[in-house]
């Protein structure tokens, strides 16, 4: 599987002659399954034009950190948010000099400031600049904050001097930043994962559900098949695409999606409750469409089983993992349902907060387990999903 599908790639071109290779660093991302958006550097632009770029990488590419008009498209902070991973290739001597001086003068160090993910620069220089102290030692510190470098390789350089310093090829860049997300820390184990809303019936029309948009319950089941595991998405109705090599089960109601569930349980390593089920079901379900008559109507509603309740409770029982989205005191909410319903795990989400959760791309979470919890800021519902993947990952019994 490319190891870079699904991720959002964030390549920054600063001004050296290796720019040209950009253009085809932006294929090779993209043919390892990448999305790919671009920021070019004032002096970048005077070696390749942004209009190339933007036509490779099938977006409109980034230039300005103080553009009013590209802050409303697409701003820095988003920017930064969006990406799973930094490529700076060509990094010029002044972009690390400047990475080193947390410069944000630019919208490329600005944005590599802001960005949560791992940062990978491709260096290229003239040899004696790379072999400079100052650039030497630059990229020290970088290394030790956590940035990775790939290259420079030696060989003949366009001012014409023999040494280190060019840039590595595209294809080994594209390469290294795949290797920053080889994962396989589910691999051989089978997770099942309930997503979306659910649909009580009243009738053969109407129904009583939410607004569930599905996005952190698919993201949940990407993020799972990445690490390795044999993934089932045990869904309720939404519109979103079924993950690749994610097994899709789609279900209406609650009842429905505890059969499904517990169908599938024999084998089951994980299991992951991400979806928003109806607490209540109508008492009856009417054949015929219910016809209005007076002015007020009564409905009886009865309480729907709980799913991840349900398979936490069943012998034997896979690693069970909720969700507790909460308005207020949400830790102690949080802990508290970890232990009424048994769970190994529990993602917190403060829904009160508009910007994240439902229907949104973003989502922020504080994840608890019975001896520990881990805040996770707020990132793409993506980036997020992985988060946790590891987090349970590193919180499975170990099997001898
Ligand atoms: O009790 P509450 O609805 O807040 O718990 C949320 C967690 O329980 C989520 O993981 C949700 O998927 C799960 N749940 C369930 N079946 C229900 C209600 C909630 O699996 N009937």
């Amino acid at each position: 599987m490319a190891h870079l599908f699904n991720r959002n790639v964030l390549l920054g071109v600063t001004g050296g002659i290796a720019a040209y290779k950009s253009a085809e660093l932006i294929r090779q991302l993209q043919e390892r399954g990448a999305r790919v958006r671009v920021i070019m550097t004032g002096a970048a632009q005077e070696f390749i034009t942004p209009l190339t770029l933007q036509a490779l990488s099938g977006n409109p590419v980034h230039t300005d950190l103080l553009d009013a008009e590209a802050e409303q498209g697409m701003g820095h902070i988003e920017l930064a948010r969006w990406a799973d991973l930094l490529v700076v290739a060509p990094a010029t001597a002044d972009l690390l000099a400047r990475l080193v001086a947390g410069r944000a003068d630019d919208l490329l160090t600005t944005v590599a400031l802001a960005t949560p993910s791992p940062i990978l620069l491709a260096p290229a220089m003239n040899q004696q600049m790379w072999r400079d102290p100052a650039t030497s030692r630059n990229v020290a510190t970088l290394l030790e904050r956590g940035m990775k470098m790939i290259g420079p390789a030696e060989g003949l350089q366009a001012c014409g001097d023999i040494g280190p310093g060019r840039m590595e090829e595209p294809a080994t860049i594209a390469e290294a930043a795949e290797a920053l997300f080889e994962s396989g820390i589910l691999s051989g184990k089978r997770v099942l994962i309930t997503a979306g809303p659910t649909r009580e019936a009243l009738d053969p029309v109407r129904y009583i559900s939410n607004h569930s948009s599905g996005k952190m319950g698919y993201a949940l089941a990407r993020a799972a098949a990445e690490a390795g595991a044999r993934t089932i998405l045990v869904s309720g109705p939404v519109r979103l695409d079924t993950p690749e090599h994610v097994e899709r089960v789609a279900v209406n109601s609650a009842q429905e999606m505890l059969e499904a569930c517990m169908a599938r349980l024999t084998d089951c390593d994980i299991f992951i409750g991400c979806a928003a089920v109806a607490d209540y079901r109508p008492a009856e379900w009417q054949s015929e469409k219910i016809k209005k008559s007076d002015q007020e109507m009564t409905l009886r509603l009865v309480r729907n089983p709980d799913i991840v309740a349900s398979v936490a409770a069943a012998e034997p029982r896979p690693f069970t993992v909720g969700f507790a989205a909460e308005t207020n005191n949400v830790i102690e909410h949080a802990r508290e349902k970890l232990l009424r319903k048994r769970l190994d795990m529990i993602i917190a989400n403060d829904v009160s907060d508009e910007r994240i959760g439902f229907n949104s791309d973003f989502n922020a979470a504080t994840v608890l387990w019975p001896e520990g919890e881990q805040a996770l800021p707020q990132a793409s519902k993506e980036n997020l999903a992985r988060q946790i993947i590891a987090l349970v990952a590193g919180q499975l019994p170990v099997v001898n």
